[in-house]
């Protein structure tokens, strides 16, 4: 059984079809760029056409989308485009495209395939996982299962959110050295460790794949790894979505 996972991210949308009984991708991976951030809503129902008609897909699609999804529904916008608040993605995209489509939060995506295929898999604790980019995504998982929208990532921390203080963004924005940004990642991790007592952090996003370059640098005694499908972990979750065992709502 295949779904095709898209996973709207702040400046392109990115997707691909995914075994559903591996949680694999079985295609190449596929990217739109969007612009600006926040990408105009148009743009982004543009880009995901374009998805389906390169696939050329005629089934079940998944989206994984970078705000609180509540019952598909989009409640909070705050590197998109204010326009979505109150889209139902159901009936929006899958309007676009003419076909059967699920959301989920993009952050709970990727916990979810993490947690069913990747390295939080058959973990018997708390798994929090956070994806680092344009802002920061969290998922918290217990045995597998999901609390669906935590947005750990609108935390105040150090006068700020935590997102504004050490996100992907706010390094590239500021010009931190990986070392200054780790750092930074790092007081945040303490903060969470102390909230929340995970028995492991997975990192996930483009710059997971650079883990190695900042590791070091970070101090927490929870276990911290990378996850395991780095930035494919949003697509493969927002197919898995497409399945009712796996969709939190
Ligand atoms: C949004 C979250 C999202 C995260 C990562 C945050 O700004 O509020 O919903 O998961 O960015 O994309």
């Amino acid at each position: 059984m295949k779904a095709l996972g898209i996973d709207i991210g702040g400046s392109s949308v990115k997707g691909g079809i995914v075994d559903l009984e591996r949680g694999e991708l079985v295609s190449e991976r596929f990217k739109v760029k969007t612009g600006a951030i926040p990408a105009p809503q148009v743009r982004v129902l543009d880009a995901f056409e374009e998805l389906i008609r390169h696939f050329k897909w005629t089934g079940k699609v998944g989206v994984g989308f970078p705000a609180l999804v509540r019952d598909q529904v989009i409640r909070t916008a705050t590197n998109v485009d204010k326009a979505w608040v109150g889209c139902d993605i159901g009936k929006v995209f899958g309007k676009r495209a003419g076909l059967r489509v699920y959301g989920i939060n993009d952050a709970d995506a990727a916990g979810l395939a993490e947690a069913v295929f990747g390295n939080g898999r058959r973990h018997p604790g708390t798994v929090l996982l956070l994806t680092l980019g344009t802002g920061i995504g969290s998922a918290l998982l217990r045995q597998g299962i999901l609390v669906p929208n935590t947005e750990f990532g609108h935390l105040q921390f150090k006068g700020d959110t935590a997102e504004a203080y050490c996100s992907v963004r706010t390094k590239d924005r500021l010009g931190l050295s990986t070392k200054k940004w780790a750092k930074r990642l790092d007081a945040y991790l303490h903060h969470l460790e102390l909230l929340l007592a995970p028995d492991l952090i997975l990192l996930g996003g483009g710059i997971s794949r650079k883990f190695d370059s900042f590791a070091r640098y970070l101090t927490v005694t929870t276990e911290v790894r990378p996850a395991q499908m780095h930035n494919i972990a949003g697509i493969v979750g927002a197919a898995m979505v497409t399945r009712k065992k796996w969709r939190p709502s």
